[in-house]
């Protein structure tokens, strides 16, 4: 049995970017044989950017109404939401112990930050908490405390989980062999991204994004709105120049990526392209926003999966803890 671990930080609601670069390929894995899914919402990990608790609670029951409706089975993988399984924050103030300060320092967020912070003319540290700084530490904690064998990640969360794998082994020399399970990271293709609207990799913060759950009348209105060049109808286009194809292939079928891709190369005007991508799109998307619906009136169906969840996740996460304390000498 692997064990495969992947979560989402609750920031906003989730978009085509999400399904098409994270949760798909993730149920994907989660589907296969002789694999133990943890998933979860991180909702830990949204509290150094959100400060409004009412935001933080809906976004994290859109995340966790998005992966149902996406087609994620509560009943085989472990769901659950972060905050319900304590031991995870027991394992990060001992994680917090063994890793060295300078490799949190190196951290991309929080350079980032100060690296803003000083082109501002501001202090290096303002509004930067300890929340952001430390995010690595919690985030191997997540990672450490399911015995997590492999964690698919986006390329920007590569980082994090190099982490994770330091303070595992470094766990195991000072402690002994056996005290953490090493986890292996599985990066998605950069191919994975999906485009936003402006052509960058779509992003709730970049506002860029389409809504997972967007209406057809909503779909149609955020595809229409893609860059497009100048080029006249009539002139052929090379696909892969066109960010509505990306889109098309990341959503849509391969034979109707192929379809929208023999469009462009004949000379297909942009408005029949967007027509032809927003039907893919639109196919591929009608029953996870039927489902989500559904969900959507029933929030004690997702309350209740939520709940049995974390109740298994503490059995697994208990144990872990338990071993880990017992090897550094904690009660
Ligand atoms: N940091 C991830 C993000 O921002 C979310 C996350 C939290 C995560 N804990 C995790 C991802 C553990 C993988 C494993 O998207």
């Amino acid at each position: 049995m692997k064990t495969l671990l992947t979560a989402v930080k609750p920031t906003g609601e989730l978009h085509l970017g999400n399904y098409a670069g994270a949760i798909r390929p993730a149920l994907e894995a989660l589907g296969a044989p002789g694999v133990r899914g943890v998933v979860f919402v991180a909702d830990a990990h949204a509290l150094n950017s959100v400060s409004d608790p009412a935001r933080l609670v809906r976004h994290g029951v859109e995340v966790a109404t998005g992966y149902l409706a996406c087609g994620l089975d509560s009943e085989r993988a472990l769901f659950f939401r972060q905050s319900d399984v304590p031991e995870i924050f027991e394992l990060a103030a001992i994680l917090a112990c063994v890793c060295p300060k300078g490799l949190v320092n190196r951290g991309h967020a929080y350079k980032a930050a100060v690296g803003a912070n000083q082109a501002a003319g501001r202090d290096p540290d303002a509004g930067i908490n300890m929340g952001l700084f430390g995010y690595p530490i919690l985030m191997a904690a997540d990672i450490l405390c399911f015995d997590a064998d492999v964690v698919p990640i986006g390329a920007d969360q590569r980082q994090h989980v190099e982490i994770a794998r330091v303070l595992a082994r470094r766990l195991n020399q000072t402690y002994g062999e056996g005290t953490a399970v090493i986890p292996d990271l599985q990066v998605q293709a950069e191919s994975a991204e999906v485009p936003g609207t402006d052509d960058r990799k779509m992003s709730k913060s970049r506002g860029n994004h389409i809504p997972l759950a967007a209406s057809r009348e909503e779909l149609r209105a955020r595809i229409f709105s893609f860059v497009t060049d100048g080029r006249r109808p009539g002139e052929p286009a090379d696909p892969e120049a066109v960010p509505l194809f990306a889109l098309a292939k990341a959503l849509g079928t391969a034979d109707e990526a192929r379809a929208v891709a023999a469009a462009l190369r004949e000379g297909a005007g942009y408005a029949a392209v967007k027509e032809q991508v927003f039907e893919s799109v639109d196919r591929a998307v009608s029953p996870i926003r039927r489902r989500y619906a559904e969900l959507r009136d029933a929030p004690d169906v997702i309350d209740q999966a939520l709940a049995a969840g974390a109740e298994r996740a503490r059995d697994l996460a208990s144990g872990v803890l338990a071993r880990i304390k017992k090897a550094v000498g904690l009660s």
